[in-house]
């Protein structure tokens, strides 16, 4: 038997519609760890173990993102720092294990000393509350500021080879998904828009990882076109589902086999 335009996927045998069930419920699965896997695999991209727009920018642009306290004083700031005391701290900020020599003697004067003698006058609590100028009195307030954040963007042959092995299965994926869509009840106009989005979000997911090399702002590019993709092809897989089982379309010509 054939299925006729508007008959919908409930007009297959019961065989066809329970294969395509479970394939679909399959496909349902493999975008939910997909999901995960990518939350997992970029999380400590950027050196912080959240997941964060800086761990997608840190893979596919690089990041580089130097420590405030450090960019502060290599701009002169306070001027009434001294040369010697300066060079002490630049040479903390950018040596090893920043937070655990923040107490320690390797030089003449220890860093944690040098920020209460020198930085305290205006960057206590209470004074950098009422500036909206960060605290630099505990360790708790110097911790965010230490840390400079410098990740190489993914090499090319890396990035090329996953274009290789996404682009191809991604795309042919998003296909079966368009055309069961279309063979559904539901009217084509809708399905239509959005088979637009999901083929058109899978070219700016892939495109963009290419693009975020020359600039940051393609990352935003490649959230919303991935989430673009992947919504509506599992919104899609939801409504091939239940047209199988639910599906208004004619029973007509059924075998049950
Ligand atoms: C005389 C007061 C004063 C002293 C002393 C001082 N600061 Fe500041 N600091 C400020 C003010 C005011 C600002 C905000 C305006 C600015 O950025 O210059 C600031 C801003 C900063 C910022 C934030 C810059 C940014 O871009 O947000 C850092 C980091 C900083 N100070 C570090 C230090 C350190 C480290 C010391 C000691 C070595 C120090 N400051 C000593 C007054 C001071």
């Amino acid at each position: 038997m054939k299925i006729g335009i508007g008959e919908g996927l409930h007009s297959l045998p019961l065989g066809a519609r329970l294969g395509l069930t479970g394939l679909c419920i399959v496909l349902l699965g493999g975008l939910f760890a997909s999901f995960q896997h990518m939350k997992n695999h970029y999380a400590d991209r950027d050196a912080k173990p959240e997941f964060s727009t800086d761990d997608v920018v840190s893979a596919y642009h690089g990041l580089d993102s130097p420590a405030p306290l450090k960019v502060a004083i290599e701009s002169g700031h306070p001027e009434t720092l001294p040369q010697e005391q300066r060079d002490i701290l630049l040479s903390w900020l950018t040596g090893d294990r920043v937070l655990m020599k923040y107490d320690s003697e390797d030089w003449s004067q220890v860093p944690a000393d040098i920020l209460d003698e020198y930085c305290l006058s205006c960057h206590t609590r209470d004074l950098a509350e009422q500036q909206g100028i960060p605290a630099l009195e505990y360790f708790d307030d110097i911790k965010p500021l230490v840390i400079s954040r410098k990740v190489e963007r993914t090499p090319d042959e890396i990035l090329a080879a996953s274009t290789h092995a996404h682009a191809l299965s991604m795309s042919i994926q998003g296909i079966v998904v368009l055309f069961l869509a279309l063979l559904t009840a539901w009217p084509t106009k809708g399905i239509s828009l959005l088979c637009a989005l999901m083929g058109l979000g899978l070219v700016g997911d892939i495109g963009g990882w290419w693009l975020a090399r020359y600039s940051a702002s393609f990352v935003t590019m490649i959230m919303v076109c991935g989430a673009a993709y992947s919504g509506v092809q599992t919104l899609l897989l939801g409504g091939i589902i239940w047209d199988t089982w639910l599906g208004r379309g004619s029973s007509k010509g059924h075998d049950q086999s």
